[in-house]
């Protein structure tokens, strides 16, 4: 008793168990239930992944049927959640929004809130099945009000006729020829006959498979330290949008971008790299708590930057990133750290060539981590050990005021 571990960051506690992924940070490895990440990435859909995550086995044919109707049928959005999203200011960020659409989820399903039905109530697996198929089903048409609000356009209704990620493309509808500087392939339609490019759903579905779930991430972990009080799963969930909000986690790809834009030329490079050295700033898109390798995630969107650039055309901050890259792989201070490309590296270049702008590239990030964050919930709900999380603190008497130090007395 009395024994306390200082450990900030949690480098060395694990507060739960889960067998929901798994990561070799020095092998560069990464597996949903088994399954590496490149295999899935090739062989599935996002609909399928996420089954496979929430339930731990791929769906047979008629279970991915009734998976997908059962998240279609839960893609409409009450109206008050799309009027938060529409009295939001013009140029508030997307995330911010985002936050707080999650957490009206909470206010308009009463009938999911432990707080007002007892703790009991997810002991029920209609209960929580409904949850989560809500959380997925209404993820892809807030992210497309949020988007359309952007560009002072009303919400548009979901489509039960498409694939989930066509869906989702389809409700932007020519809202990615708005802001796409690159790209020749979209036109406004403005008309609900608009058709997703079946290259770049597939390609944004890719992104989706590989965003889905990374086990104890900051906002994952967010949605197990919050629903650990028993709070219910939406407010769980937009706690977690809020820690995904951050330029270390989630909004690491916006930054990325910004990053690129502002070194601008290949001959940049060298003074960008001396900045970061003399810490002046981060390299974003590098490093990571787990991988001391390359994040296998960035290994896929670096191709999958290839493939879009040969639909929509090259974007000339791929030559800048790639330099950067390998600059930085061949410098002492980023091999003496370990640091590599993580996955948001490359997703930003591929966003912006689908057309997407800056501050929406964490939204994309959002869309598919509900199926991680709903499968946490769930094998938390299902695990014994589950407690209130409650971390010790080292209480500390301290004086800074001559030495600028922590210490302790007695
Ligand atoms: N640029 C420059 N130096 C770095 C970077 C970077 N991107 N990342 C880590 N370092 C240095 C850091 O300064 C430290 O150096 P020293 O030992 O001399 O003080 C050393 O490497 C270890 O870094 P750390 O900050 O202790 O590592 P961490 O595990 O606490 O942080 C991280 C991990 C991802 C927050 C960090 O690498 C980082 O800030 N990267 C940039 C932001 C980013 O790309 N985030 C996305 C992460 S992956 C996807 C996601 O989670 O959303």
């Amino acid at each position: 008793k009395g024994l306390k571990l200082y450990d900030p960051g949690y480098l060395n506690t694990a507060p739960v168990r889960s067998a929901i992924s798994y990561i070799d940070g020095d092998e560069g490895i990464l597996r949903y239930r088994g399954y590496p990440i490149e295999e899935l990435a090739e062989k599935s859909t996002f609909t399928e992944v996420s089954y496979l995550i929430m339930y731990g086995s791929l769906p047979s044919e008629s279970q991915l049927a009734e998976w997908e109707f059962a998240i279609s049928q839960h893609s409409a959005v009450p109206q008050g959640i799309l009027d938060i999203i529409q009295s939001m200011p013009h140029d508030a960020h997307p995330m911010g929004v985002l936050v707080n659409a999650m957490s009206a989820l909470s206010v308009f399903h009463p009938d999911a809130n432990p707080a007002l039905r007892g703790l009991d109530i997810y002991d029920s697996k209609q209960i929580r099945d409904k949850q989560i198929t809500r959380v997925i089903g209404k993820i892809t048409t807030i992210a497309a009000a949020v988007y359309l609000r952007m560009a002072g356009r009303p919400p548009v209704l979901p489509s039960n006729h498409l694939s989930y990620t066509e869906n989702f493309l389809y409700m932007l509808d020519s809202l990615v020829l708005t802001f796409n500087p690159i790209s020749t392939v979209h036109t406004f339609s403005g008309n609900r006959s608009y058709k997703p490019n079946p290259r770049l759903t597939r390609v944004l579905d890719i992104i989706f498979i590989l965003h889905a779930e990374h086990e104890m991430n900051c906002s994952t972990s967010a949605v197990r330290h919050l629903a650990s009080s028993g709070v219910d799963v939406y407010t769980a969930i937009a706690g977690a949008v809020g820690a995904l909000y951050g330029p270390l986690h989630g909004g690491a790809n916006e930054a990325v971008l910004k990053m690129l834009s502002e070194i601008g030329t290949v001959q940049n490079i060298p003074e960008f790299i001396e900045g970061v050295k003399a810490r002046k700033r981060k390299l974003s898109g590098f490093g990571h708590r787990v991988y001391k390798n390359y994040d296998p995630r960035a290994k896929v969107l670096r191709k999958l930057a290839e493939e879009v650039f040969s639909i929509v055309g090259r974007d000339p901050l791929i030559e800048v990133a790639v330099a950067l890259e390998k600059v930085a792989l061949s410098d002492e201070y980023f091999i003496k750290r370990k640091l590599y490309p993580n996955v948001d590296f490359y997703s930003g270049l591929i966003y912006r060539a689908m057309g997407f702008p800056p501050e929406y590239f964490t939204v994309l990030f959002a869309i598919p981590r509900m199926a991680g964050y709903l499968a946490h919930w769930r094998e938390s709900l299902d695990d014994p050990d589950t407690k209130i999380l409650r971390p010790q603190q080292l209480y500390l008497l301290y004086i800074t005021c001559f030495t600028g130090k922590w210490f302790t007395l007695g």
